[in-house]
């Protein structure tokens, strides 16, 4: 059941996404050459907690860290480690928490230093592959015009959209219905219409080469198949009788 949340708990869930976004923008800027990942992890957990909020992931489903750190080929849900960024390198990170018993949920991906062209480019369409997803976040709208538009984007460029992995509706948990696929399907939660009150987490996630991926021995990393790169952004998003509006920005 899409649980539609009042103009109270769009409140309260804005809240939740600030944090999000104010821990995101902090390791946007220490996401520098020489950093490791476990680093970036910590300052997250920190910065969470002294919010009062609590790191989302952390314990989901046995996932052991307050952030995803993704690097380079890695897709989503890399384990932060004791690995030192390098020049060159882009990453992308996930950031969720939970404050007065809502969910907040975005990425973004960042170079690090001075990075390839392809790099630059893969990022660049990977946002704005977000952002023409969040202008249909408008009532009478179906899920469906968020895939395709999405696809439509990131395709045009000649990159490819990840199957494995969707955007999904955020509130009282932090997965629930509907399920946003970032390319098009004939049927499913695609033919939801959307509605004020709905949250949503959009979050394309973009390979250079092929959609394909493989799951890491951890059990939760997720690499392109062909170690292309990887880039990833999310936002979550409420629709109201004016519009989307962006809780994490
Ligand atoms: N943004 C991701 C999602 O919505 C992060 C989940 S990571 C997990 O699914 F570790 F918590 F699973
Ligand atoms: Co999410």
């Amino acid at each position: 059941m899409i649980v539609l949340k009042s103009d109270r708990e769009i409140k309260i869930m804005r809240e939740s996404n600030q944090i999000v976004k104010e821990v995101l923008n902090e390791l946007s800027l220490r996401a520098e050459e020489g950093i490791t990942t476990r680093e970036l992890d910590r300052l997250a957990e920190e910065k969470i907690r002294k919010h009062g909020a609590t790191p989302a992931f952390l314990g989901y489903r046995g996932y052991p860290f307050t952030i995803c750190a993704s690097v380079n080929e890695e897709v989503v849900h890399g384990f932060p480690s004791k690995r030192r960024l390098r020049k060159g390198d882009i990453i992308s990170i996930d950031v969720g928490a939970c404050y007065q018993g809502y969910y907040g949920d975005a990425a973004v991906t960042v170079p690090v230093g001075e990075v390839s062209e392809l790099a630059l480019r893969l990022i660049a369409v990977t946002r704005e592959s977000l952002e023409l997803a969040i202008e249909k976040v408008r009532v009478g709208n179906r899920i469906f015009d968020i895939s395709a538009v999405i696809q439509d984007r990131v395709e045009s460029e000649g990159f490819s959209v990840v199957r494995d992995f969707v955007g999904h509706g955020i509130g009282r948990e932090m997965h629930e219905p509907p399920q946003i696929p970032n390319f098009r399907m004939d049927e499913g939660s695609v033919q939801v219409k959307i509605k004020p009150g709905m949250v949503l987490a959009i979050e394309p996630m973009v390979n250079a080469g092929s959609c394909e991926v493989d799951i890491l021995a951890d059990g939760w990393t997720a690499v392109t198949r062909d170690r292309s790169l990887s880039a990833h952004f999310e936002h979550t998003v409420a629709a109201t009788a004016d519009g989307p509006m962006v809780l994490s920005s």
